[in-house]
């Protein structure tokens, strides 16, 4: 078990490497900030399909980053409100908002205070692409899921698959390393991040942790969310692990096919 101040310590150095992501981020191919102002989606095939219609209805985002995300369900027609640790990719998302003319709303916050900060209820919440890796546990993040859905609204996650963080990919070629149960914090020090090309030189500082898929499933199914689906992908949309190769749809999957790189869930509170 990490103990408060050593979780303390975790969360701020996290935000701090956030805080640094965002504009080598925002500047990058990867994120296409300036397709994605010209009105190009940055969502992708799995959340759109599960999520359908979101017209009129109010979404919360987990985890938002710098916004793109909450701002592409915002010109579908969503009332939404987007929630993230680092200041500096909040301060961009609302900027962003402000430009583009949406409706929005961001609030700077860990994910697991969320409803100190947000007392409304939504439709729909929505996390994706690199999130719980970043929570101790999956209990008060489930917990606080269901405070935050109104009756009957429903809970997507498609995130990397649990299989996918037992590597570690600082080395090459990358090393099952970590335990698929692991409950110890994992750190990791690095140069660069996932959507710079190796061109930047930052020091990327991170701790983290695994969680099993049965985990997800008995943090919601605890919390008194109802699953309604579980999916395993092969195909990510995102190129962010060594040696994928592209298919058919523009998404990448191993060369292997050996383990799905994506799960999803879609949950309703009864
Ligand atoms: C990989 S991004 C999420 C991907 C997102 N779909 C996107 O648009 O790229 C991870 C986000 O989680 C945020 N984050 C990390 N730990 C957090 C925490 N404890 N509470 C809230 N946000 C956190 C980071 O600041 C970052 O913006």
């Amino acid at each position: 078990m990490i103990s408060v101040m050593d979780l303390n310590k975790a969360f701020s150095t996290n935000k701090e490497t956030w805080n640094q992501k965002v504009a080598i981020h925002a500047a990058s191919d990867f994120y296409d900030l300036d397709g994605f102002k010209k009105g190009k989606s940055s969502l992708n095939s799995y959340e759109l399909e599960a999520l359908g219609d979101v017209s009129g209805k109010s979404l919360l985002h987990l985890q938002c980053h710098f916004g793109q995300d909450t701002l592409s369900w915002s010109r579908l027609g969503a009332e939404c409100v987007g929630v993230d640790l680092s200041d500096k990719a909040i301060e961009l998302a609302k900027s962003l908002n402000d430009e583009l003319n949406l409706d929005a709303q961001f609030v700077c916050c860990n994910v697991l205070d969320t409803s100190k900060f947000v007392k409304s209820q939504f439709d729909i919440v929505f996390t994706s692409y690199g999130t719980i890796g970043w929570l101790p546990s999956l209990k008060p993040w489930a917990q606080m899921i269901a405070e935050r859905l109104a009756k009957g609204g429903q809970f997507y996650i498609v995130d990397f698959h649990p299989i996918a963080w037992m590597f570690d990919y600082t080395v090459s070629p990358p090393e099952m390393k970590y335990g698929y149960h692991q409950k110890e914090v994992i750190y990791d020090e690095y140069e660069g991040t996932y959507a710079d090309d190796g061109k930047s030189k930052m020091i990327s500082k991170e701790y983290g942790w695994n969680h099993s898929l049965r985990d997800v499933l008995t943090s919601l199914i605890e919390a008194g969310l109802h699953i309604d689906s579980l999916d395993e992908f092969d195909a990510s949309p995102y190129d962010v692990f060594p040696d994928l190769e592209i298919n058919k749809q523009g998404y990448f999957e191993l060369k292997t096919k050996q383990y799905p790189l994506l799960f999803a869930v879609k949950a309703t509170k009864h």
